[in-house]
């Protein structure tokens, strides 16, 4: 449904999304996780066609952003992250101004205003100044705006940010339902909103993809730590015996042959760099190293990010 390929976007000198590619699928709650800073804005505003890539493609439905926009925007619904509204009108008065601006007239405006009012529960606050509403209903009528055109595709950012408990999870609820029906980006920069609302994660940190999976498959991944590679000639009959009988290594797994050669992924004691160990074992034992390798635990310290900050948001 969305396909962003190596998106690339500067202010300046700060490189905000950094070549950033991924896909949202027909009918998933997406949920877009990343600390303040990450670039989730950035690309959001990207997709929906408010903001030019330096490089990278963006299509929509196939419609490419660039070159397509009316047909992207017709199929996007936004919420962006500080839901413009005009104060000073009625909801109903803002959602007819909303749907004029989408080209409809007649029954068929008055037909969306109902859908619109009637979807995000608003029906007995149509006749309110948005103004005197609080901070959980303005954001069900930025729900209702961005649906008045009855797009495919929902893109939120920050949806509940600023919300009390009982909005966010009156929010939330919106959100699972509309996700019935429609394809749903989200992006937010604390986990537990993703645990409510989405069925599939993509992580962003510093501009760049962490991760992506369900919620699962990255917590387990998180909490594994880091991980040495080791890549050698020498087959397993010859290189586990030894590997098993160090003290130093905890636990090894292969995890690969090719082209006669094996890779093995390798812990040691918490806080330990085994990797200078690991290549004088290899100096000592005659075995052809081809690599060594240490994967930092990267996503770990994204989550410690998304988790803390929670009890500021
Ligand atoms: N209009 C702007 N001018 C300059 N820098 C910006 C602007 N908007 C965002 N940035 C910077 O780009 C980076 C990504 O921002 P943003 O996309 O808003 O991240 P997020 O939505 O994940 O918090 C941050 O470092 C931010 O300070
Ligand atoms: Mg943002």
């Amino acid at each position: 449904m969305i396909e962003v390929r190596d998106l690339t976007k500067a202010y300046s000198t700060t490189l905000a999304v950094d070549h950033i590619s991924f896909t949202v699928r027909k009918g998933e709650v997406l949920g877009f996780l990343g600390p303040n800073g990450a670039g989730k804005t950035t690309t959001l505003r990207i997709i929906t066609g408010y903001l030019l890539p330096d490089e990278g493609t963006v299509t929509v439905d196939g419609y490419d952003v660039l070159s397509q926009p009316l047909q992207v925007k017709q199929r996007i619904g936004y919420l962006p992250e500080d839901n413009p509204l005009y104060l000073e009108m009625k909801v109903r008065e803002y959602l007819d101004f909303v749907a004029e601006a989408r080209g409809l007239t007649g029954a068929r405006k008055r037909d969306a205003i109902d859908r619109v009012l009637h979807l995000t529960n608003l029906e007995d606050k149509y006749r309110k100044t948005i103004e005197t509403l609080s901070k959980g209903y303005r954001q069900r009528v930025g729900l209702a705006q961005a649906l008045i055109h009855d797009p495919p595709i929902l893109l939120l950012d920050e949806p509940t940010s600023g919300l009390d408990p009982t909005q966010i999870v009156e929010i939330r609820n919106l959100i699972r339902e509309l996700g019935r029906e429609k394809t749903v980006m989200l992006s937010t920069h604390i986990l537990p909103e993703v645990q409510a609302t989405t069925s599939r994660v993509i992580i962003i940190n510093r501009g760049r993809i962490a991760a992506s999976g369900t919620l699962d498959e990255l917590l387990q991944k998180a909490s594994e730590g880091e991980v040495i590679h080791l890549e050698l000639r020498n087959p397993p009959q010859e290189v586990e015996p030894v590997l098993q009988s160090q003290p130093w290594i905890e636990s090894f797994h292969r995890i690969a042959e090719e082209d006669g050669a094996y890779r093995w992924t390798l812990r040691g004691p918490e806080g330990k760099d085994i990797r200078e160990d690991l290549y004088r074992l290899a100096v000592e034992q005659g075995w052809t190293l081809r690599e060594l390798w240490r994967e930092r635990a990267t996503l770990e310290e994204v989550f410690l990010n998304l988790t803390t900050e929670e009890a500021t948001a």
